[in-house]
């Protein structure tokens, strides 16, 4: 399976994402066995809330195509890294998409790449940042927990990403990245990013590239935005991504024109004691009365083309 390369047929072992509707999508690996808590393998049964489906018979459906559930049905749809990011095992707070969609633009993310992270956490970001540079670049991402390194590295591998990303466990703040001169760009969505500043300056190409650092609260954001000028960092901004959705709604407007709201004004007649038109109704979109709000404040900059000191 490869996220990167779109097939049209399921085989045993890729992932897939069973779509239901916006609030209930799953991803599952297509394993026809699956194992219980004490060890024992039996057959891979999903439950999902429209009943159970028998996972190994979605080998040899068509992506696109519909699956019964015992009490519903579903889509058979290929994995994407927006899908993934909707439904991956959480192991830590995630990037959800439209905060990827500007990382990956500002940092400029393109096929050939070369990228280092930290911290590599669930690997939300991570699966974004390998589609924008596969197949010619690479990722480099570092996290100090070693269970979310094992993890996050076997699902590289199950997502056909391997030969683009190095996963490794190691503390960015302390021990720094163990690249020098490499990365087109730098991504930090740590605790105390300003502690990888530093080390981040060494992992950058001496031809330039970015950095970007992500942090919930403004004080980190002031320390970050701090180190990245002592370093000598320019272009230095900081963002914070709002998505406001809209909805086609119908909805039923009283015709105005025609009538005030004085006290002659009645729910049948209008001041001159003419009657009111009919209600008119609109096919109307307008915004979402909920959405979501501050995840975290995106900070960008450019480090600069070192160019060589002349010796005098
Ligand atoms: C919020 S999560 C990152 C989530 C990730 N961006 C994603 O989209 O899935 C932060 C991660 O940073 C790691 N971390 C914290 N301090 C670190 C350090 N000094 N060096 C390396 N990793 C660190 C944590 O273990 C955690 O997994």
């Amino acid at each position: 399976m490869s996220f990167a390369n779109t097939k049209c047929v399921v085989e045993e072992g890729d992932t897939v994402i069973i779509y239901v509707n916006p609030q209930a999508m799953y991803a599952l690996q297509v394993k026809p066995l699956i194992a219980t808590k004490k060890g024992d393998m039996v057959e891979n049964i999903f439950q999902t809330a429209y009943g159970a489906l028998k996972v190994q018979e979605l080998v040899g459906k068509k992506f696109g195509h519909k699956v019964q559930f015992s009490r519903g049905w579903g889509y058979l749809l290929h994995p994407t890294p927006e899908l993934w990011t909707l439904n991956l095992k959480h192991r830590t707070q995630i990037l959800y998409t439209p905060d990827i969609s500007l990382i990956v633009m500002q940092l400029d993310l393109k096929a050939g790449s070369v990228i280092v992270e930290s911290g590599t956490g669930s690997g939300s970001l991570s699966h974004a940042i390998l589609r924008a540079i596969a197949p010619t670049g690479h990722l480099h991402t570092f996290d100090f927990h070693q269970q979310r390194v094992e993890i996050v590295t076997q699902e590289f591998s199950d997502h056909g990403w391997e030969p683009f990303v190095t996963a490794k466990q190691r503390d960015a703040c302390k021990d720094g990245f163990d690249l020098e001169n490499v990365a087109d760009a730098v991504f930090l969505d740590l605790p105390n990013p300003w502690l990888a500043i530093p080390h981040s300056v060494k992992a950058l190409k001496k031809s330039g590239g970015r950095i970007c650092t992500f942090s919930p609260c403004i004080e980190q954001t002031q320390k970050t935005c701090e180190g990245l000028l002592a370093e000598g960092f320019k272009y230095i901004e900081t963002m914070e991504c709002l998505q406001r959705e809209y909805q086609v709604k119908n909805i039923t407007l009283p015709e105005i024109d025609d009538y005030n709201f004085s006290f002659c004004n009645t729910p049948e007649t209008n001041c001159e004691g003419n009657q009111k038109k009919d209600d008119r109704k609109f096919r109307a979109v307008l915004p979402a009365l909920q959405m979501a709000g501050h995840t975290g404040y995106l900070t960008f900059a450019t480090w600069p083309r070192q160019s060589e000191k002349c010796q005098t």
